[in-house]
């Protein structure tokens, strides 16, 4: 099981020898045998009979407000930093990289990026943002994962996906603390025609809030699939 500590002395091994042919692509890699893992018994959530574009990892927050009406917490979205996981698929450290991304992340003090948080884990690869924007509709909010300022797609204004969620479930584990589950479909943007979001690690808000609370940002990692 690699370590956080050993991935990052993994890193600045990396860094050192970064001329050496023989270490691993940190990014890019062949996506063709990669596949979705989803819970059985549930139809909410099914995974495309193609390889996925991307795999991906988001670190980032949640973000919630409090509701005076019900004294619960309502998403009013999120900001995520998505790194490129494809080159560990198949590898011992794929399973729990959430976990090792999140423990760096619930770790690293106030002010600290995601992008900085994501850089010390090794094999991750910024690919781009995810974030809100006023939904296409008009009303209430849309998620997109844009990849036109970094990477290879940098300059090139179609490489999002703004996408309308078609498939929610609670996380199989720990659903009060991991947000759930998600499948989403392209709305705009060429970058993918659907997203989904699973491996969930915390990011669910408390469960009540007191009236007037300000607003909150909930860490979280998860995985992100791209197809
Ligand atoms: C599938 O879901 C049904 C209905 O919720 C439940 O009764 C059943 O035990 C579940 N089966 C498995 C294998 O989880
Ligand atoms: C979420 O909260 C963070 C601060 O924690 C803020 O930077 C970001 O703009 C917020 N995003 C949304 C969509 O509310
Ligand atoms: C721009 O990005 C999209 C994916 O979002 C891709 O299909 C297209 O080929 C790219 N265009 C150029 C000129 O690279």
């Amino acid at each position: 099981m690699f370590s956080f500590q050993l991935l990052s002395t993994l890193a600045s091994t990396a860094l050192l020898v970064s001329a050496a042919p023989s270490l691993p692509k940190a990014a890019g890699c062949d996506t063709s045998a990669a596949t979705l893992s989803l819970p059985a018994n549930q139809t909410q959530l099914v995974a495309p009979t193609t390889a996925p574009l991307f795999v991906a990892l988001g670190v980032g927050v949640q973000n919630y407000t409090c509701t005076a009406a019900t004294l619960k917490y309502a998403s009013v979205g999120a900001v995520a930093s998505i790194f490129d996981i494809s080159c560990i698929d198949k590898t011992p450290a794929f399973a729990t990289i959430q976990t090792t991304a999140f423990n760096a992340w619930s770790a690293a003090p106030a002010g600290v990026s995601p992008d900085t948080v994501g850089g010390k884990i090794g094999a991750a690869t910024l690919l781009g943002y995810h974030y809100f924007v006023p939904a296409p509709s008009g009303t209430g909010l849309s998620p997109k994962w844009d990849f036109t300022s970094t990477g290879k797609f940098a300059g090139n204004s179609t490489a999002f996906i703004l996408a309308a969620k078609a498939g929610d479930i609670l996380a199989p584990t720990d659903s009060a603390t991991n947000v759930d589950w998600l499948a989403l479909n392209n709305v705009q943007g060429s970058l993918a025609s659907k997203v989904f979001r699973v491996d969930t690690v915390n990011g669910q808000p408390p469960t009540s809030c007191v009236a007037g609370s300000a607003d909150i940002s909930v860490k979280y990692t998860a995985k992100y699939y791209l197809y």
